[in-house]
């Protein structure tokens, strides 16, 4: 293992796993490996994967099953599969597919470099100090990073495999968030998104609006964002420091799941939809500008005609700036995944192509009506220096494609008004003069 240099990593799933995958890269890096973009060329191939909905996984074994060939040709390359379906299937991983040498959870990564000194490994053990321990992480030189708060899941929703392959959740001590920060906003990041399944249970020396605010002085730094929040937790605490803190971006994603409080009760969700739609309204009253996103889940075990209409009503009422929406997929282990009345696939998808046409039409009204607004813009990107066009986003998390004749030099990292020009259903248009 020790002339191992090369290694290509490829990563599925949310946030949280790509942040995983940065603190992959970065014990690596310390081995002395470099990233390639081709598995041909690697000697080390590292899958981090997803397990949320079947679908994340199938995505992985097509991915596995090519690499198979490449590993007759090339016996010395080493396998590692990282991430929550290493940790849902552990050692039988191997057992099925014995290509692969290691299998590593998402609390065990720490490991990564102890790992790759054996012949072959499993490590899916609880880690009670994964909230401790901060690893080197290597980013993409940028304008945002993020930064782990918590860790695990402690909600057990009926439908939900994060629980088991994250475990219980535990909060990162304060002072290592805010030296991360720290030193992040030192090599130039201006924005930071704080990760956590759900950020605002964080306790530890402080609450998460506490946190907010601590964070909210961290010089240099520009803004801040949250992912993701549970309603139950929601409080008018974090309203206030959403509505005071001025680096705490306007938007908040705030999953429903569903529009009715009987499917809401299988999820073990434990809120109502009037619950959440006061909540709602109190956060529009308090910042009339901010943008809300959700995830919904189409075709729950037992889901009527009526209780898909709820949440039909739901989006309706609200009018989310955006949804991610899902056809329910079974995970085991989950408490909804033996349920009874499981839903035909014809009929979830049936329902889920009503949600996002319904959708897709609110995103566009909503989208529109931002059209001849000003709109502070970060600039992440320049995606045609010739004709000075450039990426960014708004406080409320659009996309912005920003135009300009300005003379003035752009660059990455600034902080700019930008006139909307056009709305599109996933990014806005823009101009700067
Ligand atoms: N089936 C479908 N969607 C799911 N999600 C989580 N588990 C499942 C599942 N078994 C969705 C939820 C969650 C988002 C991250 O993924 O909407 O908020
Ligand atoms: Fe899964 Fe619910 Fe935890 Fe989110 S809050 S990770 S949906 S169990």
């Amino acid at each position: 293992m020790d002339k191992i240099k090369k290694v290509y990593l490829y990563t599925w799933g949310c946030q949280m796993n790509f942040h995983d995958s940065e603190k992959i890269m970065g014990l690596l890096q310390e081995e002395g490996f470099s990233c390639v973009n081709n598995p041909k060329e690697a000697d080390l191939i590292v899958f981090n994967t997803c397990s949320i909905r079947k679908k994340a996984e199938h995505k992985f074994l097509s991915q596995v099953g090519r690499i198979k060939h490449l590993k007759k040709s090339k016996p010395k390359i080493k396998i590692v599969v990282a991430g929550c379906i290493a940790q849902q299937m552990g050692e039988t991983l191997i057992e099925k597919m014995p290509f692969i040498d290691y299998v590593i959870g998402p609390q065990n990564i720490s490991k990564v470099k102890e790992i790759i000194k054996k012949d072959t490994l499993v490590l899916t053990e609880d880690n009670p100090l994964v909230a401790e321990t901060d690893l080197p992480t290597v980013r993409k030189k940028g304008i945002s990073a993020w930064v782990n708060i918590i860790y695990g899941c402690n909600n057990f929703c009926s439908y939900c495999i994060v629980p088991y392959t994250r475990g219980r959740e535990r909060s990162r001590p304060l002072k290592n968030i805010i030296k991360e920060i720290k030193e992040l906003v030192s090599e130039g990041f201006k924005e930071v998104t704080l990760l956590g399944q759900n950020v605002n249970s964080y306790k530890a020396e402080v609450s998460f609006p506490e946190l907010l605010k601590l964070v909210n002085k961290i010089k240099g730094l520009e803004r801040i964002r949250f992912v993701t929040s549970h309603p139950k937790d929601f409080s008018d605490d974090l309203i206030e420091a959403i509505k005071h803190l001025d680096k705490v971006c306007e938007h908040i994603h705030l999953p429903l799941q569903s529009g009715s409080d009987r499917i809401l009760k299988l999820m073990n969700r434990k809120y109502s939809f009037s619950e959440y739609i006061k909540k709602i309204e109190k956060l529009r009253t308090a910042i009339p500008e901010i943008a809300i996103t959700t995830d919904i889940i189409a075709g729950f075990p037992s889901e009527t005609e009526k209780d898909h209409k709820a949440t039909i009503n739901a989006l309706k009422e609200i009018e989310f700036d955006g949804i991610f929406a899902f056809k329910f997929s079974p995970r085991p282990m989950t408490k909804a995944s033996s349920m009874d009345e499981q839903i035909p696939e014809d009929i979830k998808s049936q329902r889920l192509l009503e949600i996002l046409r319904l959708q897709d039409s609110i995103t566009d009204k909503k989208n529109k009506s931002l059209i001849g607004t000003y709109q502070e813009v970060l600039v992440e990107e320049s995606i045609n220096t010739l004709l000075k066009r450039f990426i960014g986003r708004t406080r409320t998390n659009k996309i912005v494609d920003i135009n300009t004749l300005c003379e003035e030099n752009i660059t990455p990292g600034m902080l700019i008004k930008v006139k909307i020009t056009e709305a599109h259903r996933h990014s806005l248009k823009g101009f700067f003069k």
